[in-house]
């Protein structure tokens, strides 16, 4: 019976592990990891609130372009201190949540 239950346990955790590492993206868990990002990218008019300046819109962007530009800024590719500061601390898994949910927004 226990040897049952472990075993059944065992493949449900695998189950699991090899869906997610099939996904693209966890949009739910994508949707909690952008809450800071909105600080900047979410406001109307799509100006920072203090100091001014213009930030790009990134709800709707494709997939694949949010990955790479994350990641730009992550290795430096791409120079923007704020930016830079906000990819440093995303893993590879936060980079690709956070694209499927950006992703499936309406831009
Ligand atoms: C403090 C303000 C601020 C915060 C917080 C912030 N961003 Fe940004 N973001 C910017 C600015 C400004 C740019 C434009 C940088 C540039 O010119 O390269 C930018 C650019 C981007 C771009 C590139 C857009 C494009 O059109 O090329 C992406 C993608 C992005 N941010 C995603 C995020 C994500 C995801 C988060 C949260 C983890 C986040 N940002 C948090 C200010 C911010």
């Amino acid at each position: 019976m226990t040897r049952s239950l472990l075993l059944a346990s065992l493949l449900a955790a695998t189950a699991l592990a090899t869906s997610s590492a099939h996904a693209a993206g966890d949009k739910e868990a994508g949707r909690l990891k952008t809450y800071t990002c909105h600080g900047c990218h979410g406001v109307p008019g799509y100006k920072n609130a203090y100091p001014n300046y213009h930030v790009p819109r990134i709800a709707g962007q494709h997939y694949e372009y949010l990955v790479a530009a994350l990641k730009a800024y992550q290795t430096g590719d791409r120079d923007h201190p704020t930016m830079r500061a906000q990819g440093e601390s995303l893993s590879a898994q936060d980079i690709e949540d956070i694209a499927a949910y950006l992703a499936g927004l309406a831009p």
